[in-house]
């Protein structure tokens, strides 16, 4: 009988839910023989509750319908299986049903539901995890910040703590030399002019001679003083300007370095701020100082240029050069100002500084300013 070759349940039944006939599988499915079976009715098999809920629809049924439903059997060891019912009438009042055991797919769906409300929980732990994360960071981008404004503010003091104190200390030189010039100067002309003076009056030869060795010695000494104020601020830079401070310094320097200078400047205003004036006249000392000492130069050139609001200086040499890198990596333990405090002092004027060297080639070093308009 083709009934029972079927993989899944068959039961027929009538009107009335007795069932009339039932193949192999479906005993097994509910663990009761044929012949317990064939004293059920269909409600024996469904929870009364179930049953309630979702009556058998026999009128539907003997109406031709056809119906799927999905129910839980119960078997005879009181356990439910789910299964999906398709009931149909086969003629005469007898009604059939085929079985599907679907308790394979439920618990398929199960472990699908089951895997998804997984991987839910862990989007939503890993997502938990990124807002601590970001919200760590953030809390970090705000410590950076902190320290940041921290470290600029500390910076901003220390500027402009250098600043005053090159201010303080140009001011201190502008004093000492205006007093060595004034004071000591003039002292030193009087007592000049009484030796002079002297000299003429009397007429003891041993006395002429050692006035004449008085008069040397203040000589040396006018000249002393007057190089010793000219050294610590060149007053020609505060009441002249920089370009006949710069031309007097240049002109002394090529006579006693034996090395000749070329000194060109081009569109300068008539002064230029006293602070930038000063710097630059420091630059050039400097450098000239360093090409004295270091370069073994045969020429030198200084050019001081301005367009519009852009002071530029340039000094040349053609000596042997050095390796730059190397010295503005050397720690700033010299003083004087040497090349690392020459460009620290442009920079806190708000210029930049840079130096090229070619060994064997020459050294030149420039020096930019843009004025406040
Ligand atoms: N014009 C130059 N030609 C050759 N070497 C130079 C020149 N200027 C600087 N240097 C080199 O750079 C070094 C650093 O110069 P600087 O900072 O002024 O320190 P210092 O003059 O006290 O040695 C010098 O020791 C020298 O080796
Ligand atoms: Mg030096």
């Amino acid at each position: 009988m083709l009934m029972e070759q079927a993989s899944d349940g068959i039961h027929t039944y009538d009107m009335q839910g007795n069932i009339l006939d039932v193949n192999f599988s479906l005993c097994e499915m509910l663990g009761y023989s044929r012949e317990e079976l064939l004293l059920l009715n269909i409600r024996d098999l469904v929870s009364a509750e179930e049953l309630a809920r979702f009556p058998i629809r026999f009128d539907d049924l003997g109406a031709g319908r056809k119906i799927i439903s999905e129910r839980r059997l119960r078997r005879k060891d009181g356990t439910f299986t789910p299964v999906e019912i398709s009931g149909n009438i086969l003629g005469d009042g007898v009604l059939q049903a085929i079985v599907r055991d679907v308790s394979e797919r439920k618990r398929a769906e199960e472990a699908i539901r089951r895997a998804h409300d997984e991987l839910e929980r862990r989007v939503e732990e890993r997502t938990a995890e990124l807002a601590r994360t970001s919200e760590e960071l953030r809390a970090e981008i705000i410590e950076r910040k902190r320290i940041e404004e921290t470290l600029r503010k500390n910076e901003e003091a220390r500027n402009e703590l250098l600043r005053q104190l090159g201010a303080a200390q140009e001011q201190e030189r502008w004093r000492i030399a205006r007093e060595l010039h004034d004071q000591m100067g003039q002292r030193l002309s009087a007592l000049m002019l009484g030796l002079k003076s002297l000299t003429i009056s009397s007429g003891q030869q041993p006395a002429v001679e050692q006035l004449g060795q008085l008069i040397e010695i203040t000589n040396q000494l006018v000249e002393g003083v007057h190089t010793l104020a000219w050294e610590l601020r060149p007053l020609v830079l505060d009441d002249l300007g920089l370009i006949t401070a710069l031309r007097t310094y240049l002109d002394e320097w090529a006579n006693r370095a034996k090395i000749p200078v070329g000194f060109f400047d081009q569109g300068l205003a008539d002064r230029l701020p006293a602070d930038i004036e000063t710097t630059l006249y420091r630059v050039v000392q400097e450098s000239l100082t360093n090409i004295l000492k270091h370069a073994d130069a045969k020429g030198v050139s200084v050019i001081l240029e301005q367009r519009e609001n852009n002071v530029s200086l340039i000094i040349e040499d053609d000596g042997k050069g050095f390796d730059v890198p190397n010295v503005w990596c050397a720690p700033l333990k010299d003083r004087g100002l040497g090349l690392l405090g020459m460009r620290e002092r442009v920079m806190l004027g708000g210029g930049s500084l840079n130096v090229e060297s070619t060994p064997g080639v020459g050294t030149t070093i420039f020096v930019r300013f843009a004025l406040a308009k």
